[in-house]
């Protein structure tokens, strides 16, 4: 009877290790490398619907910011990602003093964290730590975040605030009353992708 209670309980033990490891609590990924191209995501729901942070600089001195606004692409020949940063945001400035920024995709338990990230300006202190994200540097020397599940390094090839002379019926409408900044475009070539998920996915 004895005998009986300890391997019912040893079986108990192992079916909930192996629960542990199939439904990945407690079982995150290392970091692996993917190319472009075999980014499966649609990158309309990605910017539109999960939102990124668009981070640059170098340690002590780097900042990040919440974007819906990007796209992923091919342009001269290369994958890249394109931001769009109003010149009003203290990332701009980070933007145009360093020549390479990641873009961070992250699991929807931090939409909050992302909320945070996009009303708040690192002008007015210390945001990223203030968000509890946790602030990693890339091999690259690129600055990422532990919690994102994707990491897009990417060196920017192109940046410039748009051309009103260009601009189409919606764009005019937007910056017609000057309250939003004009937007800057970054385009990056992508130079690596980096995915982080829970084993088994
Ligand atoms: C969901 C969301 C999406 C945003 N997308 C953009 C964007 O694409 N471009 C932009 O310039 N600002 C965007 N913002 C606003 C900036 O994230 C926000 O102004 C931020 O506080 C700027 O921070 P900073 O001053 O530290 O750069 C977005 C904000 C949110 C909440």
């Amino acid at each position: 009877m004895k005998m009986k209670k300890i391997l019912t309980l040893a079986l108990a033990l192992g079916a909930l290790a192996a629960c542990g490891q199939g439904n990945g609590e407690n079982a995150i990924s290392e970091i692996r490398e993917i190319k472009p191209v075999e980014i499966k995501e649609n990158p309309i729901e990605l910017f539109d619907r999960k939102w990124a942070l668009v981070t640059a600089g170098v340690p002590g001195e780097v900042n990040t910011m919440t974007i819906s606004w990007g796209s992923l692409g091919e342009l001269w020949g290369r994958p890249v990602v394109t931001v769009y940063v109003s010149s009003s945001r203290y990332t701009h400035d980070f933007m145009e003093k360093n020549g390479n920024f990641t873009v961070t995709f992250f699991p929807e338990e931090q939409r909050g964290t992302l909320q945070y990230l996009g009303s708040h300006s690192g002008r007015d202190g210390d945001k990223i730590a203030e968000s509890g994200l946790t602030l990693e540097w890339l091999e690259s020397g690129l600055p990422s975040f532990e919690e994102a599940d994707m990491i897009i390094e990417a060196r920017k090839i192109y940046g410039a605030p748009f051309d009103g002379s260009g601009f189409g019926d919606v764009p005019s409408r937007l910056y017609a009353s000057g309250r939003m900044g004009v937007h800057s475009v970054y385009v990056g070539e992508i130079e690596h992708v980096w995915v982080r998920g829970r084993e088994g996915e």
